[in-house]
C-alpha cells in the first residue's frame, strides 16, 4: 500500500465515523471511491501550481507538502459537503494573491489558513445550505433554510479552528523557526471566521459584525476572501454546484451558474454599501462593485470570466 493509499484509507475510515454519527448506512461504495479518487485527481493541478507559484518561499512549500497528508482524511470525511478539490484551488489562488499583495509573513500565514480552511465540514453534524438554495426557496422555507443556513456556516468554522489549532501546534512543535505563536493565532482566526462575509446573504439585514473593515488589519482576511470566492468562478467549482443542484452540465447552465455566482460576489458588496457610508466604500476600494479589493484578486475573476465566456 503507497502513502496516498494509506491517507484515503484513513480519510474512509473517518468518512464511516461520519455517517455512523449522522445514523447513515456506514458502507463505502465503489462510488464513494471513485468520486474521492476523481476529486484527488482534481487536486493535482492546483496543487501544483500553487507549490510552482511559491518556489520562491521553500519553507512555506515544504510545509504544504507535510500538511496536506495530514489534511486530506479531514476533507474525505467532508467530501460530500465540499469536494477535496476546493481547498487545493483555494491554496493556489491565496498563493498567487499573496505573493503580490501581503508580505511574505502574511503570505505564509493566508496560504496555511486557506490549507485549513473548511477542515471542520466533515465534523459538522448540520447540512450546509447554499446561499442559491435559500433564495429560491419560499418564504417560509426560506426562513427556516436561513437560520439552519447560519447555524452550519457557524459550525464548520468552530470546529474547524479547533482542528486547525491542534494540527498548527504539532506543526509548530516540530518547526519552531518556522511557525511562530502569532502566526498559529493569526491562522486559527481565519480559519474561524473566513465565511462571516456570507452570512449577511443569508440574514435579511446586514449586521457589520459580520463585515471586514476597510482598514489594513483586515487586509489578509480579505485576500483570503477573495481565494475562497474565486473558486465559485473556476470551472470546477461550476461543475461541482451544478451536480449539487441536479442540473445538465452544457455550456448554457454553465454560464448561467457562472454568472448567478459573480452576483453573489456583487450582491454581497450591495449589502456592505447599506451598512457603509460612501466614504467608506471609497476606502474599502471594491473593484467593479464586486468582492474583490487586491488587484490580483480582481484580475484573477476577469480572467476567469473571460475563460467563461469564450468557453463556457
Ligand atoms: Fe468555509
Ligand atoms: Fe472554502
Amino acid at each position: 500500500m503507497n502513502e496516498l493509499a494509506d491517507v484515503v484509507e484513513a480519510g474512509l475510515q473517518m468518512l464511516q465515523d461520519r455517517r455512523r454519527t449522522l445514523g447513515q448506512p456506514t458502507d463505502i461504495t465503489q462510488g464513494d471511491r471513485s468520486r474521492i479518487a476523481r476529486q484527488l485527481e482534481l487536486a493535482h493541478e492546483p496543487w501544483e501550481q500553487a507549490r510552482q507559484a511559491l518556489v520562491s518561499q521553500p519553507d512555506l512549500v515544504a510545509a504544504l507538502d507535510d500538511l496536506w497528508p495530514r489534511v486530506i482524511p479531514y476533507l474525505i470525511k467532508g467530501n460530500e459537503v465540499s469536494p477535496v478539490h476546493h481547498i487545493a484551488h483555494v491554496v493556489s489562488f491565496m498563493a498567487r494573491i499573496g505573493l503580490i499583495e501581503v508580505s511574505p509573513i502574511q503570505l505564509k500565514q493566508g496560504v496555511l489558513a486557506a490549507l485549513f480552511h473548511d477542515i471542520g465540514i466533515g465534523d459538522c453534524a448540520l447540512p450546509k445550505i447554499s446561499e442559491a438554495s435559500i433564495q429560491r426557496a419560499g418564504p417560509v422555507e426560506r426562513e427556516r433554510l436561513r437560520r439552519d443556513g447560519i447555524a452550519s456556516r457557524l459550525e464548520h468554522m468552530k470546529l474547524g479552528a479547533a482542528i486547525a489549532s491542534k494540527q498548527l501546534l504539532a506543526c509548530q512543535q516540530q518547526h519552531p523557526e518556522f511557525l511562530t505563536s502569532e502566526d498559529v493565532d493569526v491562522i486559527v482566526d481565519i480559519v474561524g471566521s473566513h465565511d462571516f462575509s456570507k452570512i449577511p446573504l443569508m440574514e435579511d439585514h446586514v449586521d457589520r459584525r459580520w463585515l471586514l473593515s476597510p482598514d489594513q488589519a483586515d487586509w489578509l482576511k480579505q485576500c483570503h476572501w477573495e481565494a475562497d470566492a474565486l473558486w465559485m468562478l473556476t470551472p470546477a467549482g461550476i461543475l461541482v454546484d451544478l451536480e449539487r443542484e441536479n442540473e445538465e452540465n452544457t455550456p448554457e447552465n454553465r454560464r448561467a451558474k457562472f454568472l448567478f455566482n459573480l452576483g453573489l460576489h456583487r450582491q454581497i458588496i450591495s449589502l456592505y454599501a447599506s451598512a457603509y457610508s460612501p466614504a467608506e466604500m471609497n476606502q474599502f476600494g471594491f473593484h467593479d462593485g464586486l468582492l474583490y479589493r487586491s488587484r490580483t484578486g480582481y484580475g484573477l475573476a476577469v480572467a476567469l470570466e473571460q475563460l467563461n465566456a469564450t468557453n463556457p
